[in-house]
């Protein structure tokens, strides 16, 4: 018994007025239970038995379909403390002005008590969540992406600290839709959505809002990055973590399957959206996978492009917003040759004639990690493993090369602090496809002032000599006629093993002035099974002196927002890139 957690959960049942009051144990047989019910009540549907056991289909209301980042706050007591990169409202106004919006929000609906762990269960690196929520499709979704229930409960035991989130689907109205954060307090009030990163609190709103906040403040890291294991043809293995925006790549990459032609080289999946890292003894750096489960981007999963993916979500899985084949089974864009007749994300039929995509752009798979082909060995290892580089990286048609190393730690966090990326369908209420400076894939999910993310990356620096190295990387180079330029997808290794290289002191590198680049003919591209012609690698490798002169314009308005919260250092490391380049 948690004496604070049990006057929480009574004060929460005050204000919304529940019907019920439920404590998730997190069993199979309480998840089965919710299911069924939900599937009685026609919020899901159950997809045929023989192409995906256990598995539903959920669409939420259209116009709930994405992170909502106009309506996400940082609710810090003062708004330099949340920066010019994040909404900002005082605590107690927002709580003023939200609070309303919960009561009686519950009534004639269960209220459900979800405990769950971010973290292996019993690692020094993981934190105990509670989430209250009226709805039983973010209950079922936090069985599949956290460690939920009773095993959350005994490692809270009767005095263990706990992240507070507070959640209701409300009336589901964008005008009342807010996810607000409170740092101090280390708790979240989400209303109004049910959906992904808005109403799973254990994942974006505290793995790295608030979990941003309690990095800095306990010198370690809550990053948006993939963390991967590539392990050679002699067995050994070599971790890295990656950071790309939102659907740019880290699922893919995290699952990537060698082609044929890599014969022995092999990569181990440890988390695919979230890691956090803490330095060892050995002054390392071990990341650990906060969450349990994939909540994958479906349009452009395939066979082909991600086979470990697919294999993950052939049972015990949710769909959100894919389109429904006449047998029971699931379709989306990409995922192979279209059905003649299919249910679209909406409900509506649906042909390979009709003028509207099946699935929407931002559906999603929710898929245990342990039903990963490719998963690590590792990826439940309470002290995490040990990360050797880190990757940035965005979707930039032009401007940024296919790969390139910084000079040395500052450099690399200046590069991290410079990514940008086009947008995409991942968050709602913005164009897509327009390139937005996005520092570190952090931009919708650091819980405070930028300015002092950066600085405590760059603080990183004075604390050990064998810190990752860093890279840079671009799978999204288009030639002029808008055709991508490099395979990408499972040849993504040949990059990777040139990463390797460069971390063990060998791999032939060019400078430039952005960076080291391979030198010609240190990329493997042997046996690749569409060929890059070397016009195409010399393009993907270019660093164009008018495109940077652009880009380098775009990052100094982008860091002079910061005023004197930007250390010193991005502005000296922005200048010297500029110098280099003769601009
Ligand atoms: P979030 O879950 O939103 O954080 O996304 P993510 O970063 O995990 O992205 P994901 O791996 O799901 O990829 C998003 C989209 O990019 C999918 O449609 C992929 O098919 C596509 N994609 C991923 N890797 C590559 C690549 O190497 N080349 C190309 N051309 N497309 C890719
Ligand atoms: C992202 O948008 O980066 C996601 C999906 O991983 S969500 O859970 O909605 O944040
Ligand atoms: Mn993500």
């Amino acid at each position: 018994m948690h004496k604070e957690l049990e006057q929480w959960v009574s004060e929460v049942a005050k204000l919304t007025q529940p019907q019920a009051v439920y404590w998730c144990d997190g069993s199979q047989s309480e998840y089965d239970r919710l299911c069924d019910e939900m599937v009685e009540r026609g919020d899901l549907t159950r997809l045929s038995p023989d192409l995906y056991p256990n598995s539903f289909l959920a669409r939420s209301d259209p116009g709930d379909v994405a992170r909502v980042e106009h309506l996400t706050f940082i609710c810090s007591e003062k708004r330099e403390d949340a920066g010019p990169t994040n909404n900002w409202m005082a605590p107690a106004e927002a709580k003023a002005k939200v609070r309303p919006l919960f009561e009686g929000a519950m009534r004639g609906r269960t209220m459900f008590v979800v405990p769950y762990i971010m973290g292996p269960a019993g690692s020094p690196m993981s934190e105990v969540g509670v989430e209250i929520t009226d709805s039983p499709y973010v209950v079922a979704n936090m069985r599949i992406m956290t460690r939920m229930g009773s095993v959350a409960l005994e490692q809270l035991g009767s005095d263990g600290a706990f992240v507070k989130g507070l959640h209701s689907i409300g009336d589901l109205s964008p005008e009342r839709r807010f996810i607000l954060h409170f740092p101090s307090e280390r708790e979240i009030w989400s209303v109004g959505s049910g959906y992904g990163g808005n109403a799973l609190l254990g994942k974006k709103c505290f793995a790295l809002r608030i979990a941003s906040n309690m990095a800095r403040e306990g010198g370690w890291l809550a990053e948006h990055m993939l963390i991967l294991g590539l392990e050679s043809p002699d067995g050994e293995v070599t971790y890295m973590a990656a950071a790309f925006p939102s659907a740019c790549g880290k699922t893919n990459l995290a699952m990537l399957m060698p082609p044929q032609s890599q014969k022995g080289w092999k990569i181990w999946t440890v988390g695919d959206d979230i890691a956090w890292m803490k330095f060892g003894e050995d002054g390392r750096l071990y990341a650990v996978n906060p969450e349990a489960g994939f909540f994958g981007v479906a349009p452009g999963t395939s066979n082909r492009t991600n086979p470990n993916a697919m294999t993950s979500l052939h049972k015990d899985s949710i769909f959100t917003n894919v389109a429904l084949t006449d047998e029971g089974g699931v379709w989306w864009e990409g995922m192979g040759p279209a059905p003649a007749h299919a249910i679209d994300w909406r409900g509506e039929d649906w042909t390979p004639a009709s003028a509207t995509a099946a699935a929407h752009p931002n559906s999603r798979f929710t898929a245990p990690a342990r039903q990963c082909p490719g998963i690590s060995p590792l990826w439940e290892s309470p002290q995490g493993v040990p990360i050797s580089a880190f990757l940035f990286g965005g979707r930039r048609a032009k401007t940024a090369p296919l790969v390139f190393q910084s000079f040395d730690w500052n450099h690399g966090v200046y590069v991290g602090a410079a990514v940008a990326s086009e947008t995409t369908a991942a968050a709602q209420g913005q164009e897509v496809g327009v390139i937005r400076r996005d520092p570190f894939a952090m931009l919708p999910f650091c819980g405070y002032n930028m300015g002092d993310y950066f600085g405590h990356w760059l603080g990183l620096g004075a604390r050990s000599d064998k810190l990752p190295r860093i890279f840079h990387v671009n799978w999204f180079r288009q030639s002029d006629q808008g055709h991508f330029l490099w395979p990408g997808f499972g040849e993504n290794v040949r990059v990777l093993r040139w990463i390797l290289e460069r971390c063990q002191g060998g791999g032939a590198a060019v400078e430039t002035p952005i960076g080291y680049v391979p030198a010609p003919g240190a990329l493997d591209l042997a046996g690749l099974e569409r060929q890059v012609p070397p016009r195409a690698l010399e393009e993907l490798l270019r660093v164009d002196r008018d495109d940077w002169r652009a880009e380098l314009q775009s990052q100094r308005e982008f860091f002079a927002k910061f005023g004197d919260r930007l250390p010193d250092e991005i502005a000296r490391q922005t200048e010297a890139t500029a110098r280099r380049l003769g601009l």
